[in-house]
């Protein structure tokens, strides 16, 4: 069986490493015997020139150290100032500095010559995401021949937005050396193949086939999973002690995202303004927690971000508290998963209302973990990919506030069967297509 390498810029450390990922690639990386690499996490004046081995998982893991230059100008610069407010379709958010692209390959490359003596024939190789776009040309440029291909977790830019980036054309030309591309949506797929006939060297061979550069590359879209059974388990079992005391008859709403600004979570606020406003009889009957840890706080987008969802949540709060009720809890610090589990089964409303998502896995958590017997109701973004599988969920525009607004008034009241006849769909769904189920109709087409 040939063995399978991961690379992705993040590597799940720690002993027995856990999450959505690790779970989908574990058996496929165990039995093949193969490799995860990534980067460490550290941040070094002089890292190593080799890959490190990181013992203590089912599979093997090799890591990688970066410069503090390298960590600024690949990570924060071009992959997280450039290419993800792109992706997102917020190019004004961009930051361009030629060193960012500069850096971003220099990594790449670096990257490219690290795994070299740790690649055999017969390997296939799955490249993770966004920060590795330059990985397959850099390993072609090396010699290498094996099956090399790329899931992209995040949304693919349209015409307008890829060409923001001071360089389109070169990204296509990097993406031309993958053998096949994955995309988490069909609107992905669409966007990738109309922003290559605008910006790129292309011949559109059939749906799913493209000559780009010169070169065929197969694309497809491939939805991302959770690891449902587990989850299911996490919240059944989640202790009591962890649970969100509230006023009687209240009922929770509750949103968990990274506070990224693609996440809308200030626009959420002003929803359940707008909400509190027009439907006095809800004070003190709905309680939102709104749980978003830090992420990549150097950016200045973030810095901004921050400071907005601060100040709304602060202003709604003087607006509306009760001696006894608090409207939003917002927590700007991380919990961990099986805590989260029971907090999603505990409350009756799920917000996953992303200004734009490549797929947003909470909206899959959330309906996992809910009692079948008395379910809550996920409330939407159309623009998060799980919009185009999770069509029982309450479907919103983001951009609303008052179709969101009143999205959460109609959760607050739908009735028990309603509620149960969409979380029975919902759920099917998410048994149906799991993490396991994921990365294994992406290795069968790669392997094709
Ligand atoms: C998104 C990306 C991932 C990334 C994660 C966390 O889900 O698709 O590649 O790892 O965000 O972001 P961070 O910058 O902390 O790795």
């Amino acid at each position: 069986m040939s063995r399978l390498i991961v690379v992705s810029n993040r590597l799940p450390l720690g002993d027995n490493p856990s999450g959505g990922l690790v779970v989908a690639l574990e058996d496929a990386l165990r039995s093949s015997g193969g490799v995860w690499i990534g980067f460490s996490g550290e941040v070094k004046d002089d890292p190593d020139e080799q890959l490190q081995d990181h013992p203590g998982a089912p599979f093997q893991r090799l890591s990688f150290d970066l410069t503090p230059q390298d960590h600024h100008d690949y990570y924060l610069g071009y992959s997280n100032s450039m290419l993800w407010p792109v992706c997102h379709g917020r190019p004004n958010l961009m930051r361009i500095l030629p060193e960012y692209l500069e850096g971003y390959k220099r990594v790449n490359a670096r990257i490219a010559d690290m795994m070299l003596p740790h690649l055999r024939e017969g390997d296939r190789v799955w490249v993770q995401d966004y920060h590795l776009f330059p990985l397959a040309a850099e390993l072609r440029a090396r010699g290498v021949t094996c099956p090399i291909g790329l899931f992209l977790h995040i949304p693919f830019p349209g015409p307008a937005d890829c060409a923001a980036l001071p360089n389109p054309a070169e990204m296509f030309e990097w993406l031309s050396h993958f053998d096949l591309l994955g995309f988490q949506a069909h609107r992905d797929l669409g966007a990738f193949a109309e922003s290559a006939r605008q910006l790129a060297e292309v011949e559109q061979l059939s749906e799913t086939c493209f000559r780009l550069s010169g070169r065929e590359v197969r694309a497809d879209v491939f939805p991302i999973g959770i690891d449902t059974a587990s989850f299911i388990e996490e919240a059944r079992d989640a202790p009591d002690e962890d649970r969100v005391r509230l006023l009687t008859g209240a009922k929770m709403m509750i949103g968990v995202d990274r506070l990224d600004y693609s996440k809308g979570i200030p626009q959420r606020f002003r929803a359940y303004q707008i909400l509190l406003e027009q439907d006095p009889d809800l004070v003190e009957c709905i309680s939102f927690l709104q749980i978003a840890p830090p992420t990549r706080e150097a950016v200045e987008a973030y810095q901004d971000i921050r400071e907005e969802t601060e100040h709304l949540a602060g202003r709604i709060n003087g607006q509306f508290s009760t001696l006894n009720w608090t409207p939003i809890r917002f927590i700007h610090r991380p919990f961990p998963r099986p805590v989260l589990a029971g907090l999603y089964r505990q409350a009756r409303i799920g917000l996953v209302t992303p200004l734009a998502d490549g797929m947003n896995l909470v909206a899959k958590e959330y309906v996992a973990a809910q009692d079948p017997e008395d379910p809550g109701v996920l409330i939407l973004s159309r623009f998060a990919g799980a919009a185009e599988e999770m069509t029982e969920a309450l479907i919103i525009n983001p951009h609303d506030p008052h179709d969101l607004a009143q999205a959460m008034a109609e959760a607050f009241r739908m009735p028990l069967e309603e509620r149960r006849r969409r979380h029975a769909a919902l759920l099917k769904g998410v048994i149906e297509h799991d993490v396991a189920w994921w990365s294994a109709a992406y290795l069968d087409a790669l392997g094709r």
